[in-house]
């Protein structure tokens, strides 16, 4: 029996989706072994065998991978007797959600170290945004001198009755059991920026989230007077921070690298005057991030922006809109990227801007703490699944809702959204 040096042997997508958290590293060693040896094709025709492991789904119960130590041309001399079919070496797979847990941290750790070429697994990113931490903490008088007087009068009057009870517990915890390989936080953390509110959401965040499984971009309530900015982007840091040295320690633009993902965080976050909601996006920021953007791409990866603010004209009222959309266009027509996530209007909503190669989906999310009786939409998060490479990226996109009579969480849209790299 002829033996080839050594053969990738390709799982049904399906399986390979509830398989592959507990199969991953044994991909991963299959893959290496290509990479040093030169992959080989298993030629059914021929009924060739590798020499070394291979991996597949078991014929009977498709939940399980069999790994396989390939033929051995010694053992498997002429004569000698078959090895037994019956008894594979095989690894069980546990109940899909408790895998999903149990799985969860080890497997993003792991698909954050992969190279490129590991970048055809999928990669399950979750989004969420406008957090709006309640209840809001006691307030000094000094504190409230100043905008945030407006803000507070806000919360007694509205966010307080709709942003409140375990609506964030309940959305945290359906986003949990999906086990996303990475969350973007889009702004809105905090409301009114205060010490405590910037202590306190830094306690929330590290209680849910490795920073290496979580990106955060600020939003206006997280700069919502001046100074705030520089002290809530200090205590969130492990969550902002780069981990491109191209960005020579500046915070934004950035990039955090996370398997076949790319996220490049943008800042919109200014304090602004009282009974204004306004981000800014400037030339040089947009001029740093095309670089960050042409780098990425150049390396095959799938590019997400993350700003708070829509950078759609129209998007939302005149005293919260984005100023610098020209900017943000001409951006993407030059760079192009994968998709856009925001926050900022608490809306579900989704738009195309114009990119390189194609039209851009730029996805808005409700506030993740919208409870319901609400104009509002209630709770909600984007969970997103991306597959392929560079020339095949697919990006599958389902938004999953609060429902509102407090039953949990229910699934409002699905579909694979257009990307530049699709088209
Ligand atoms: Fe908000």
């Amino acid at each position: 029996m002829v033996t080839p040096a050594c053969a990738l042997v390709e799982i049904d997508g399906d399986e390979l989706g509830r398989a592959n958290h507990l199969q991953i590293a044994f991909l991963a060693q299959l893959l290496c072994q290509g990479v040093a040896g030169g992959f080989t094709a298993l030629d059914p025709a021929t009924g060739h065998m590798p020499a070394r492991h291979i991996g597949m789904t078991h014929q009977k119960h498709p939940a399980r991978v069999v790994k396989g130590g390939g033929t051995n041309t010694q053992r498997h001399a002429a004569g000698e007797q078959k090895p037994d079919m019956d008894q594979p070496r095989h690894q069980q797979c546990a109940p899909v959600a408790q895998l999903r847990r149990r799985h969860a941290v080890f497997d993003s750790r792991l698909r954050a170290a992969l190279p490129a070429v590991m970048a055809h697994i999928m990669f399950r990113l979750a989004h969420i945004s406008d957090i709006h931490l309640g209840p809001l903490p006691r307030v000094s008088p000094a504190e409230l001198a100043s905008k945030r007087i407006t803000g507070y009068l806000n919360w007694q009057r509205n966010r307080r009755k709709h942003l409140f009870g375990n609506t964030l517990e309940q959305l945290l915890d359906g986003m949990r059991a999906e086990a996303p390989d990475h969350v973007a936080i889009t702004g809105d953390l905090v409301n009114l920026a205060t010490r405590t509110e910037i202590e306190a959401a830094r306690l929330w965040l590290e209680t849910h989230f490795d920073p290496a499984n979580a990106t955060f971009v600020p939003g206006n309530h997280d700069a919502y007077v001046p100074g705030a900015f520089a002290r809530s982007t200090e205590a969130w840091e492990p969550w902002i921070a780069s981990d491109n040295p191209a960005s020579q320690g500046k915070l934004f633009p950035n990039c955090r690298r996370r398997g076949p993902v790319a996220l490049i965080g943008l800042s919109t976050a200014n304090a602004t005057l009282p009974f204004m909601a306004t981000g800014d996006f400037g030339h040089k920021q947009a001029i740093a991030a095309g670089k960050l953007l042409d780098q990425a791409h150049d390396d095959g990866l799938f590019r997400v922006l993350m700003i708070h603010h829509p950078p759609v004209r129209g998007a939302t009222r005149w005293h919260k809109r984005m100023r610098g959309t020209g900017h943000f266009s001409k951006m993407l027509k030059l760079h192009g990227a994968e998709l856009v996530l925001h926050g900022h209007t608490h809306l579900d909503t989704l738009h195309y801007l114009a990119g390189r190669h194609g039209d851009v989906p730029v996805v808005g999310i409700a506030s993740a703490s919208q409870g319901p009786d609400s104009h509002r939409p209630t709770a909600g998060f984007n969970m997103f699944e991306i597959d392929g490479d560079r020339d095949t990226w697919k990006l599958v996109h389902r938004r999953m809702k609060l429902s509102g009579d407090g039953a949990g969480l229910c699934q409002t849209s699905t579909g694979q959204i257009k990307s530049a790299a699709i088209s």
